[in-house]
């Protein structure tokens, strides 16, 4: 088989370029080692910046995000038994952001490609990138015990952080940055509504929590734990109990528990490639680069580079300019190290640190005081949680 453009990955970064190639007439295929209903039973993210949702939008993907997403236009941020609300949309003139969860909108990008008659492999094994380097690359795989073997002008690695694409690159040719967070977020799914309208980050000594939503009737909950903790030894009835402990009392005291239907520990990391291009090869999203959640950045780092990207494809088979692509790593790394450094600072403000010393405790302190009395202070962080412009 020949394509324009092999995808590497079915999450949200291969489905989006996916699907707005097809639209402009680019052919493509997406491989992925998973199954769709495995794809699809993964809960991860949750808020959209505006960016992401006009890229649903263009990739005709958006209707049903528009019906059942929540626009939010403020988010609290809770400590010392007190509630500070940041005015997302005041602090940025007119921006917010949208409650949408990753699982649908993957479900919606996979429907709109099936509509499209678009062609997506799921259970390829082996999914390996050849040539990348030269004029000819391609991508082979297997299915059923047979190699096939696609080739195509370039191959977009969107395989998230441990798939195929960025291990497949010579060692000299990258180089990466990594932090690693000493604990994790166990996170639950619950058919409960929210405790609030918006979201809650809380800062307590017993550690971080937040509390998100899906919808007026589904909660996602997440409070901050060690990383060797077991799943297993967390009960529903334990893990209402901690994050009561963790909020405000007004909080605590509207908190509708209830049987979860998802629980799991997530570990938390900053981490950059360099560059993100390597001759035909790119890495979009989770592959080239990772954030810890606090800031709710990753899946919308994964749309940025995802337009950088389709921008650089279109002028290159428009006009057969290589500019865009070239400007492809630059553009895209620009902006990931802002929400790099934005997720980093937001973690370090809202999370207990096993070694923090009282100096350190007391700075983290005078950050939030400062945040709940500075109007540049709060803009700032305003203007990094709504996302910065493409
Ligand atoms: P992915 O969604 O990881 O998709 C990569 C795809 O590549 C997958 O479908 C995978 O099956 C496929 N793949 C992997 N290996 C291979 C292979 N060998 N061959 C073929 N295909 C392969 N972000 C937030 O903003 N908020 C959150 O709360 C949040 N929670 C998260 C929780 C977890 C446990 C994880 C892992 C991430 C979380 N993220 C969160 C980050 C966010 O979900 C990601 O940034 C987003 O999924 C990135 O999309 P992607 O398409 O680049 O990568
Ligand atoms: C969610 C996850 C985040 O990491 C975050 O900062 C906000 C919301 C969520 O899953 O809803």
């Amino acid at each position: 088989m020949r394509v324009k453009v092999a995808i590497i990955g079915s999450g949200p970064s291969g489905l989006l370029l996916g699907q707005l190639l097809a639209n402009a007439g680019i052919e493509n295929v997406i491989l992925d080692r998973a199954s769709k209903d495995h794809i699809l039973g993964r809960v991860r993210a949750g808020v959209l910046e505006e960016g992401m949702v006009h890229l649903m939008d263009e990739a005709g993907a958006g209707a049903r995000m528009h019906a059942e997403g929540l626009p939010h236009d403020g988010i609290s941020l809770a400590f010392d038994g007190r509630d500070h609300r940041i005015d997302l949309y005041g602090l940025t003139g007119g921006k917010r952001v949208l409650i949408y969860g990753q699982t649908e909108l993957t479900h919606d990008l996979m429907n709109r490609r099936e509509a499209s008659g678009g062609i997506s492999v799921y259970e390829a094994e082996n999914v390996t990138p050849h040539h990348f380097a030269g004029k000819s690359p391609y991508v082979t795989y297997e299915k059923d015990g047979i190699t096939h073997r696609i080739d195509c002008d370039f191959i977009a690695g969107c395989d998230g952080f441990h798939g195929p694409s960025r291990k497949s690159v010579p060692e000299g040719a990258i180089r990466t940055f990594e932090k690693v967070y000493p604990f994790g977020w166990l996170g639950v799914l619950a058919d409960v509504p929210p405790v609030n309208h918006e979201l809650v980050y809380a800062n307590h000594p017993r550690g971080f929590a937040l509390c998100s939503m899906r919808s007026n009737t589904r909660s996602r909950y997440y409070i901050q734990c060690p990383l060797d903790e077991k799943i297993e030894d967390w009960s529903d009835e334990r893990f209402w109990d901690e994050l009561r402990r963790r909020l405000p009392e007004h909080h605590a005291e509207a908190v509708t528990t209830g049987p979860s239907f998802e629980k799991s520990i997530a570990p938390l990391r900053s981490f950059v490639a360099e560059p993100l291009r390597f001759g035909r090869l790119f890495l979009v999203g989770d592959a080239g680069h990772i954030v810890p959640p606090t800031g709710a950045k990753g899946l919308n780092l994964a749309a940025s580079d995802v337009h950088y990207l389709f921008e650089g494809l279109m002028e290159y088979y428009g006009d057969g300019s290589t500019a865009g692509i070239d400007a492809y790593s630059a553009r895209a790394l620009s902006r990931v190290w802002k929400a790099v450094r934005f997720s980093w600072w937001m973690t370090m403000m809202m999370h207990r640190f096993p070694e923090t010393s009282d100096f350190d405790q007391k700075i983290q302190e005078a950050e939030l005081d400062y945040l709940t009395h500075s109007s540049a202070a709060a803009t700032a962080l305003a203007e990094n949680y709504v996302g910065l412009a493409y």
